[in-house]
């Protein structure tokens, strides 16, 4: 199939690389057009593991175009996806002014059928908005479909999580519409929930809004753990072992980050909120991630007293790891709070570090590894659990630093193997351990 991917940002690029990996031909569109001249060479914008090699392969075999002019794209393509981006206002809702634009743009520029798939993470109704504005633009009333086909793709395994989903959700008002959908994703071997638009919206938001709930409540028994001298880990497996509940999104820590959950979680709030629900679990959820970074300034403050003048190092600052992503990024609130504190701070992340020097510029050290972090270093804080720092030498850390003092913000250690060689070691909701 021809395909026209709108908005050539985290969502777009994979699904138009993995799009054209599965043998469609596919325009990338993005009005940046720094971007795109530089897609063309081959540069890729993001760290995601596999991405450049896909998009080289495609782009050589013919596949995969890149352009800054949607009226090509959409004349060339017979589906066309929607990622722009949604960015959050200040009030937490979503800004759809992208999403207006673009299909304004479709509407002007389609000169015969087309489906129009909305992939970025909208509100629900937002299809409607959509089938909308191109109607009022769509001046020869040429024929054309609105589909809504959330993705869910997570930073780091998003090529995997495209090629192998869990389900892909189809929300189809026409058999035509349904029908290109299916045969589009057939190479793929997954679920397929089939349903109307205003259902596929909403299954985006209340998933990732329950991943992120699910998450704050462990968080919350962490804390309860910490008090009574219970360990999270033990709890979080047990709990997890019942299939209804299942082990993933039970790992206790610094809270959630990154670019969808905090942002879904406040836009789904609002939309709640407009529809006349006030949807508390939620708002809870927020505030228990909020506090989680705190109760970590808390726990250093038990450790080290005074925080002025300390020497702190912070290993991670992307939001998780196998990302240079820091947006709404846990490891960075944690660096902001230190500095509000007085404390010297020294961080290190593998792929991070670039973006935090232009964010942050020079009122932290930047350093080469978690060696140089850890010396003369008062505490040493895992932010964002890289596969390196659960190989550390720890003999050899605690001869570096001016205190052996370190907090697992992950919990990516053992506490009894750390207290062993002469560590003072706090986790999340280790308790006693
Ligand atoms: C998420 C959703 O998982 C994905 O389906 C959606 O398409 C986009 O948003 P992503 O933002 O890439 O993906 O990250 P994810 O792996 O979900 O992690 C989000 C945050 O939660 C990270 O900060 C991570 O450290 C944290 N997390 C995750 C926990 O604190 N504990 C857990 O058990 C799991």
């Amino acid at each position: 199939m021809n395909i026209c991917i709108a908005g050539s940002g985290y969502v777009g690029l994979v699904t138009g690389a993995c799009f054209a990996d599965l043998g469609n031909n596919v325009i990338c569109m993005d009005n940046d057009k720094a971007k795109i001249a530089k897609l063309k060479k081959g540069i890729i914008p993001i760290y995601e593991p596999g991405l450049e090699e896909l998009v080289k392969r495609n782009k050589k075999e013919g596949r995969l175009k890149f352009t800054s002019s949607l009226r090509e794209a959409v004349r060339a393509s017979g589906v066309i996806f929607i990622c722009v981006g949604t960015p959050p206002r200040g009030n937490g809702e979503a800004d759809l002014s992208f999403v207006e634009h673009v299909s304004r743009e479709i509407a002007l520029s389609m000169p015969s059928y087309r489906l129009i798939v909305e992939k970025s993470t909208v509100p629900v109704n937002t299809g409607e908005w959509v089938a909308h504005t191109i109607k009022v633009f769509n001046k020869r009333n040429i024929k054309f479909d609105v589909a809504s086909n959330p993705e869910f793709l997570r930073e780091g395994q998003a090529i995997e999580d495209f090629m192998h989903p869990d389900r892909i959700v189809i929300g189809v008002e026409s058999d035509r519409a349904r029908d290109i959908l299916l045969e589009l994703y057939k190479p793929l071997n997954a679920p397929m929930v089939i349903t109307d638009i205003k259902s596929a919206e909403l299954i985006k938001h209340a998933s990732n809004s329950f991943l992120a709930t699910k998450i704050s409540f462990i968080n919350a028994i962490a804390n309860i753990c910490d008090t009574v001298g219970a360990d999270v880990v033990e709890v979080a497996r047990g709990m997890g072992l019942d299939r209804r509940i299942g082990s993933n999104f039970l790992s206790a820590g610094i809270g959630f980050g990154g670019f969808c959950l905090p942002k879904d979680l406040s836009a789904f709030v609002r939309i709640a909120e407009k529809l006349g629900y006030d949807f508390g679990i939620l708002k809870e959820a927020q505030r228990v991630n909020d506090n989680q970074r705190r109760l970590l300034i808390k726990k250093i403050t038990t450790l080290l007293w005074n925080l002025p003048k300390k020497t702190i190092s912070v290993l991670g600052l992307s939001f998780k790891p196998d990302t240079d992503d820091i947006r709404y990024s846990p490891a960075l609130d944690i660096v902001t709070l230190l500095r509000a504190e007085g404390a010297h701070i020294k961080v290190y992340d593998p792929k991070a570090m670039p973006k935090v020097k232009k964010l942050l510029g020079g009122g932290v050290e930047f350093c080469e590894d978690a060696y140089s972090a850890a010396r003369s270093s008062d505490c040493l804080i895992v932010a964002t659990e890289w596969n390196e720092f659960k190989e550390l030498d720890f003999k050899k850390i605690k001869r570096l630093m001016r205190q052996p003092v370190v907090i697992d913000g992950r919990n990516i250690y053992d506490p009894k193997d750390m207290r062993a060689l002469g560590f003072k070691y706090a986790g999340i909701g280790r308790g006693n351990k």
